[in-house]
């Protein structure tokens, strides 16, 4: 029977367990999104997870989502990313950058830019800019130069991203982030080749996902949906054929995995386990109260083959090792998510040895 503690064999590289750390924004980088000594800890502490995805990190500055998140865009952001990659590496690690363009989750304020998203629609709601909440902006429409200009920065991020010695990057394709505005049918009312069925919906996703997957190689391409994820005024009105239509899509592509974040009302494991033919892993949503039962019976069952923490990784650095022992597990402060400093983010305890 396969077990959480099993090793993993992810394309080219073994992972030492099955337990993932699931990308997590935490808002510590420097201002100019240079990750930093405090990042270094954070990420270090966190190594002995199978696979470590980092938090949301922008692949262009106007794809920066709040302020604190990280970017791939600037030589000094790639030398703060590569003492992460090598710290964690020289712990036996695995990780994997996440690329997060926000698209019309962002502010003027934050960036200096009108964020931009597939159709000018302004989310519902608020973000926090940096001292308080503003309402969302109404986005600029991409035109078609600016499609062209964003996947080659996906791509030249991508590039970074191996080149500062990440073992590979997930494309977030969920949670209400960019390419999830083009995918759902409330965020993209485009009339072009991007906008309309699910094929022209899905066609950003997929055309990002082969550029990279040419100059890194795909078996380094992950990808994270949230199929059903009303997460940033999301609303998805044929989820079944959409995401059905994309998952066997990716299927032949050979890439890393898909990443399944699971939403209330749509058993997206499930579906994904159908309809795509590679490595999953699995993330049971935040409303699941028996995470570690769920993650148990996912990989023993086989229904994914890997399983995602966020919360619990976030709060347990040496997680693999207190789920082995059954040891106490410390729950997550909410409060300190996205505040600044170690306090809530680098002070969580090991297990003494
Ligand atoms: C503080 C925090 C930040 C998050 N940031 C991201 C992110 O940058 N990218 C992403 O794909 N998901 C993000 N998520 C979602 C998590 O990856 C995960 O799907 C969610 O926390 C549910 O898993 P859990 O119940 O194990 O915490 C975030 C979650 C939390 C709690």
């Amino acid at each position: 029977m396969r077990a959480l503690f099993d090793s993993y064999r992810l394309g080219a590289i073994t992972l030492r367990n099955r337990i993932v750390m699931a990308p997590m924004t935490r808002n510590r980088a420097d201002e100019n999104g240079d990750p930093n000594e405090l990042m270094i800890e954070y990420y270090t502490q966190r190594a002995s997870m199978g696979l470590i995805i980092t938090e949301g990190t922008a692949p262009e500055h106007v794809g920066k989502a709040y302020p604190g998140i990280p970017g791939m865009y600037s030589d000094s952001q790639s030398l703060g990313w590569r003492k992460i990659t090598d710290s964690v590496h020289a712990l036996n690690g695995t990780i994997f950058l996440q690329l997060m363009h926000s698209g019309r989750i962002s502010h003027k304020k934050i960036t200096g830019l009108v964020p931009m998203s597939p159709s000018a629609i302004k989310p519902a709601g608020e973000i926090f800019t940096g001292i308080t909440n503003d309402t969302f902006e109404i986005p600029l429409e991409m035109s078609l130069s600016d499609i062209e200009n964003t996947r080659l920065a996906f791509v030249g991020a991508a590039k970074r991203a191996i080149d500062a010695g990440f073992d590979g990057v997930e494309i977030h394709a969920a949670n209400g982030y960019l390419l999830h505005q083009f995918l759902a049918t409330n965020s993209n009312l485009r009339t072009d080749e991007y906008g309309g069925s699910p094929e022209n919906r899905a066609r950003y996703i997929i055309e990002i996902v082969d550029s990279i997957s040419q100059i890194i190689g795909s078996g380094r391409v992950g990808i994270r949906l949230s199929p059903n994820g009303k997460f940033n005024d999301i609303s998805e009105n044929d989820v079944d054929e959409t995401y059905g239509y994309l998952m066997n899509e990716l299927s032949s592509k050979g890439l890393a995995y898909l990443h399944l974040a699971q939403q209330s009302g749509f058993d997206g494991i499930a579906f994904a386990r159908s309809h795509f033919r590679g490595t999953l892993i699995a993330n049971s949503g935040y409303g699941d109260q028996n995470k570690i039962e769920t993650a148990r019976r996912i990989i023993e069952e086989g229904q994914a083959d890997l399983f995602s923490f966020g919360r619990l990784a976030l709060a347990n650095p040496d997680l693999p090792k207190r789920l082995a022992s059954d040891a106490h597990l410390i729950s997550a402060d909410s409060k300190s998510f996205y505040s600044r400093g170690p306090i809530g983010y680098t002070d969580y305890p090991h297990l003494a040895p």
